[in-house]
């Protein structure tokens, strides 16, 4: 078995001989952040995806990420390193499904979460993320919309919003399990501690959050805050940076359960594996893709809020 500094050795000479960009989203294994010539949300990853002048894309995240980028930037080899890194809320809401809640509610626009498939994309009108998706629902022209499929993010979303809101009933398995009782127990043991977390995570979570954002917003709260300790109502992954960046400051992990399995299944080894091969190759339909891309590309042209 190869050792970590033949893989990135390997690695380093691979990217530049396939004339790849390496991403890495902020949940992944720290030798796999370490390693990638980017790391972000899943909005950043996308936009960078699209914009970069790489041949080849290897996307260290899950399916629906890699799919985004291939349905962005079409012309591009997009690599999913480990094939079988699935989002199981993606995995909850089929097209079938939405088909059926779209003819009950006709002229209402759907707005789809990233974390989706493509066939849904296609069947939805405009995307969000966790960084823009208030923004999102207030850019639909229209006074109802359709939120798919996280609950939660949805729910969240409705209190910021005038809009008349439903939503299918779906959620991340991973931040639903954060409870409050866990929170108060890390507020109790940390006094003075802030708590900062994602939007899919329970609404009786998110009102006891100070802050509550994307992944990548979380970078930027963490450097801003007086606070010399935060709580991360996250996937744990996202220490990494955060330590990183601010050496300063504690990061504590309220439940030990804040792992995304999905997330954690690629390594070093099969990013390596994957470029070397040129396999685990993601593509999309072009019928799909076309109807994908525009609900992807009117989200783009919404600003983030963080
Ligand atoms: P971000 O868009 O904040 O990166 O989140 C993606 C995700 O899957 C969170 O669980
Ligand atoms: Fe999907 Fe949740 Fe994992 Fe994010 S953390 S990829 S929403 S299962």
């Amino acid at each position: 078995m190869a050792s970590k500094d033949e893989l990135r050795a390997e690695l380093k000479v691979l990217l530049k001989e396939r004339d790849a960009f390496m991403i890495a989203h902020n949940y992944q294994r720290d030798e796999v952040q370490e390693a990638a010539d980017l790391t972000g949300d899943s909005l950043a990853l996308s936009q960078a995806a699209a914009d970069s002048n790489a041949k080849v894309i290897v996307f260290c995240g899950v399916h629906f990420m890699a799919e985004s980028a291939a349905i962005l930037a079409p012309e591009k080899t997009i690599i999913l390193p480990r094939i079988d890194a699935g989002c199981p809320m993606a995995d909850m809401i089929t097209a079938e499904q939405l088909a059926v809640e779209k003819e009950k509610r006709p002229g209402v626009p759907v707005v789809a979460y990233v974390n989706t498939s493509a066939s849904v994309k296609a069947l939805s009108d405009i995307c969000c993320t966790s960084a823009n998706a208030a923004r999102v629902v207030d850019s639909v022209e229209s006074e109802s919309v359709y939120m798919i499929p996280d609950r939660n993010l949805s729910m969240y979303v409705s209190k910021q919003t005038d809009k008349k809101m439903e939503w299918w009933d779906g959620f991340c398995v991973t931040h639903d399990m954060l409870t409050p009782a866990e929170v108060f127990k890390a507020k109790e043991e940390h006094p003075g501690a802030v708590f900062v977390c994602h939007p899919e995570c329970a609404p009786d979570v998110v009102e006891l959050a100070d802050y509550v954002c994307s992944t990548s917003g979380m970078y930027k709260y963490a450097k801003e805050t007086e606070a010399k300790t935060i709580i991360v109502g996250t996937e744990m992954g996202i220490l990494y940076r955060l330590k990183l960046d601010n050496p300063d400051k504690e990061f504590v992990m309220p439940s030990e359960s804040l792992i995304c399995p999905n997330m954690k299944l690629t390594t070093l080894e099969d990013v390596v594996v994957s470029l070397r091969e040129m396999k685990n190759i993601v593509s999309v339909p072009e019928e799909i893709r076309l109807k994908a891309v525009a609900s992807l590309e009117r989200m783009l042209a919404v600003p983030r809020e963080y």
